[in-house]
């Protein structure tokens, strides 16, 4: 397989080589190759070429198999159009790969149970998926823009029938291989891209009768979320609300810092954790790397297609967290406090141990 590693700004860099270390060594043990390029996005890509995704990195992604990417972002361009900034980067690069289904799965870790605000009786046994469409609405459509004067900004949500039967589909095959529920969440009191959304989803929806669907308002979704989450399974959005949804899920799992995402349906796949740049706690050696640590076991789930590697993955999560270690974010009284490299080593440890050497017998 070859990967674009794309570290981005901020705590990007430190969390992505923790996820590249772990993928690394899961690979290698169960007989995956895996070569990998870094290239430039967003700010240091601004301050080194003059543009957030340049040339060189798009040629790069498209000729991967998968990207894996930190986080893009940073407080020097803060001044900056959104058009100018290193986000428009990332902005760019997904619509290059042409991924416009984001899966952000969201679910309550047995270790974490008392680091979330919520009380334990609320939350416990959230398991759900966010698919989150992600080249339309509010971040691409047209027009959009500040007015000469600058006194008068726009931008335009905007959905046609066909880009939301393609999510929808990826939606309803998720529902399908887990709990068999679907929410799709849209504002239709109020917008018209909603009512066409509804309508698509509808539609589909009659070819997946063994789905149970129901159709929730983005405030009323935002509210349940935190009220009652385990009656969630797959929730399907735009991509505004499942920007912010997803940001509200990971309450749910005790920190931002432990929600992975993976981008599917374009020509390469892309996997990003969820959470941004974090510039106040970039360098330190002390941001969570869980959440870029899972996206890499996506990676190996979808596009290397080797479950055993990214459940070995998954399972080393949980146990190092079950031992008590915890990065600074999920730090309690009972916890061993590790750094964003000892948490690697600690998962990269886990998920060797735990997977047999190859041999001739079971050799891939
Ligand atoms: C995310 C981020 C990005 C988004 C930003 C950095 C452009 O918040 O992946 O959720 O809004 O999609
Ligand atoms: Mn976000």
């Amino acid at each position: 397989m070859q990967i674009t590693v794309l570290p981005g700004d901020g705590i990007g860099p430190e969390v992505c080589s923790q996820a590249l270390f772990v993928l690394k060594e899961v690979a290698a043990a169960n007989g995956l190759s895996i070569e990998t390029e870094e290239h430039l996005i967003g700010g240091r890509a601004i301050r080194e070429t003059g543009s957030p995704f340049p040339q060189a990195t798009e040629a790069a992604c498209k000729a991967s198999d998968a990207v894996l990417l930190g986080s893009v972002g940073d407080p020097e361009f803060d001044h900056l159009t959104p058009s100018e900034r290193p986000e428009i980067g990332l902005l760019k690069l997904r619509k290059a790969l042409g991924g416009f289904a984001n899966l952000r799965p969201a679910a309550a870790v047995p270790a974490l149970i008392d680091s979330s605000p919520l009380r334990r009786e609320v939350f416990e046994g959230t398991d759900l998926l966010i698919v989150r469409e992600l080249l339309g609405g509010l971040y691409f459509g047209q027009p959009r823009g500040f007015a000469a004067d600058k006194g008068e900004a726009v931008n335009t949500m905007r959905y046609s029938a066909a880009e939301v039967e393609r999510v929808a589909r990826v939606a309803f095959d998720a529902a399908r291989g887990r709990r068999k529920r679907l929410t799709s969440v849209d504002k239709a009191n109020v917008l018209e891209t909603s009512q066409l959304w509804r309508k698509v989803v509808d539609r589909v929806a009659a070819e997946y009768p063994e789905v149970e669907v129901e159709h929730l308002f983005v405030d009323a979704c935002a509210m349940h979320l935190v009220t009652d989450p385990t009656r969630f399974d797959v929730i399907l959005t735009e991509n505004l609300f499942g920007d912010i949804l997803s940001d509200e899920a990971a309450v749910l799992t005790g920190s931002l810092g432990m929600l992975a995402s993976a981008t599917v349906g374009g020509n390469v796949d892309l996997y990003e954790p969820v959470h941004g740049s974090a510039p106040d706690i970039a360098g330190k050696n002390i941001a969570n790397p869980l959440g870029a640590i899972a996206s890499a076991a996506m990676l190996l789930r979808y596009t290397g297609r080797c479950e055993k590697a990214a459940a070995s993955i998954e399972a080393a999560i949980n146990k190092v967290l079950e031992e008590g270690y915890r990065t600074a974010d999920l730090a309690d009284a009972n916890s061993t406090v590790v750094s964003t490299e000892e948490m690697g080593r600690l998962v990269a440890e886990r998920a060797l141990s735990a997977t047999e050497p190859i041999t001739a017998s079971n050799a891939a």
